[in-house]
């Protein structure tokens, strides 16, 4: 399927654009806010990097990468990024990836002045819908770092079930920095999330 933008009560997820530069490299090089990531993007020429890839996604066609800005629907102001990707097209590279279809994961960066708002499990829900009802997701797999109790909190709440924990190396710029993290992995199956609806 083509990209496509979502809309919650009071968000809207739309796509990345340019001009989105100096929102989306504060929210992404905010260390202590992205504290509990691997996503943290501290240089400003990988961070022009990934929103070009973000912005291209949408004239991909199929789409497996589902990149969004949030903003508030009632003035506009960018909140946030959120996305979904499946792995279908991991099979095209090889047979032995087949499995991996219909696999989803989701992840949300919010600026701290709009966190606790309830706009993260607001984003969770409709993206799982999304993900289920049009994106052929079979399964989703949600991971986060033990330490993130929000995080930990909107993923058990939509009815998620902790499946295990892993080490995985700690990175910045995509680069590793030795540390390592404990990571929580939840799924949920279609036969999950219709349970929860
Ligand atoms: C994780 C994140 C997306 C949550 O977004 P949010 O809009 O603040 O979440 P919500 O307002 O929907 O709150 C969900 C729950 O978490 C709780 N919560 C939110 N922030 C919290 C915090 N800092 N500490 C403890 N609990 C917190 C809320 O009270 C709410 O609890 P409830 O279940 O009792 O209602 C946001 O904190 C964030 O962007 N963090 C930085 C990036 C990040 O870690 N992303 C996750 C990647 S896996």
């Amino acid at each position: 399927m083509k990209f496509t933008e979502l809309e919650t009560a009071r968000l809207r997820l739309r796509a990345c654009r340019d001009d989105d530069f100096d929102d989306i490299f504060a929210l992404y090089s905010d260390a202590e806010n992205m504290k509990y990531t691997r996503n943290i993007i501290a240089d400003a020429d990988k961070m022009r990097e990934a929103l070009a890839r973000w912005i291209s996604c949408v004239i991909t066609d199929p789409c497996h990468d589902f990149e969004w800005i949030v903003e508030l629907k009632s003035t506009g102001e960018f909140i946030g990024h959120a996305l979904a990707m499946d792995f279908a097209w991991q099979k095209e590279i090889s047979p032995d990836l087949s499995h991996l279809e219909g696999h989803c994961e989701t992840a949300i960066f919010i600026l701290p002045k709009h966190q606790r708002c309830g706009y993260g499990r607001e984003i969770k829900r409709a993206v799982l819908d999304f993900m289920f009802e049009s994106m052929g997701c079979r399964e989703h797999v949600s991971q986060c770092d033990e330490r993130n109790i929000a995080s930990q909190r909107i993923i058990e709440s939509v009815g998620m079930k902790y499946d295990h924990s892993w080490e995985i190396p700690k990175a910045v710029d995509g680069e590793a920095t030795g540390e390592t993290e404990t990571r929580r992995v939840y799924t949920m199956t279609r036969e999950d999330w219709e349970a929860a609806r």
